[in-house]
């Protein structure tokens, strides 16, 4: 790869294959009997949501939303606006988000006041990534893919200035102490 920044490879595309199964098989019996509206936060979590859904086994919609966060290139400032709403009527159906990482938790926070409004039947959380430590506001996902306590990641859908999304496993850029990926059971 053509690059200056340097990777460290935290989470390989064999284990996130691993573990977004194990996620997808939970959700399944977790949500048995029932419908489910999936929404996928653009555009970080396009690669992560293609996966995850193939182990959802229930009747599913998808759709997504595109929320701009403004700040630095690597950390949210708080001020959320939707660049592209959902375009799915979910009023009584049972959701579930799909995001990416969670860091401040600003994203989140917007996203779910913005989803109560549509008095839905329930909201649930999906999330690859969750950065606890870094939290700023009090937002939780229902599901967790793997946790993580600090630095930047890239791969796998998340990108730093628009780079590295497609790269199958996720990666630490220019990290200066080794970064460890927890899942959160094991932890
Ligand atoms: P929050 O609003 O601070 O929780 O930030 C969430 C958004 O910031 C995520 O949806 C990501 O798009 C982005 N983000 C946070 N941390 C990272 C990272 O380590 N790599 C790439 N994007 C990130
Ligand atoms: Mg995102």
């Amino acid at each position: 790869m053509k690059t200056s920044d340097e990777l460290k490879q935290v989470i390989s595309s064999e284990d996130l294959a691993r573990r977004v199964k194990e996620l997808g098989d939970q959700i399944t019996r977790d949500y048995q009997d029932k419908e489910l509206v999936v929404i996928g936060i653009l555009k970080g979590a396009f690669i992560f949501m293609a996966d995850l859904v193939r182990h959802i086994d229930l009747p599913i919609s998808i759709d997504f939303v595109r929320l701009q966060s403004y700040g630095s290139s690597t950390s949210s400032s708080g001020q959320i606006s939707i660049t592209k709403d959902i375009e799915l009527p979910i009023s009584a159906r049972h959701v579930l988000v799909v995001e990416d990482i969670i860091d401040t938790g600003y994203t989140l926070r917007y996203l779910k006041d913005m989803l109560a409004l549509h008095h839905t039947a329930s909201v649930k959380i999906c999330c690859l990534i969750d950065k606890k430590e870094r939290r700023k506001v009090d937002v939780d996902a229902d599901y967790v893919g793997f946790e993580i306590q600090k630095g930047f990641l890239v791969g796998y859908g998340l990108d730093y200035d628009e780079q590295y999304r497609h790269l199958p496993g996720i990666y630490h850029l220019n990290p200066g102490y080794e970064a460890k990926a927890f899942i959160p059971s094991d932890r």
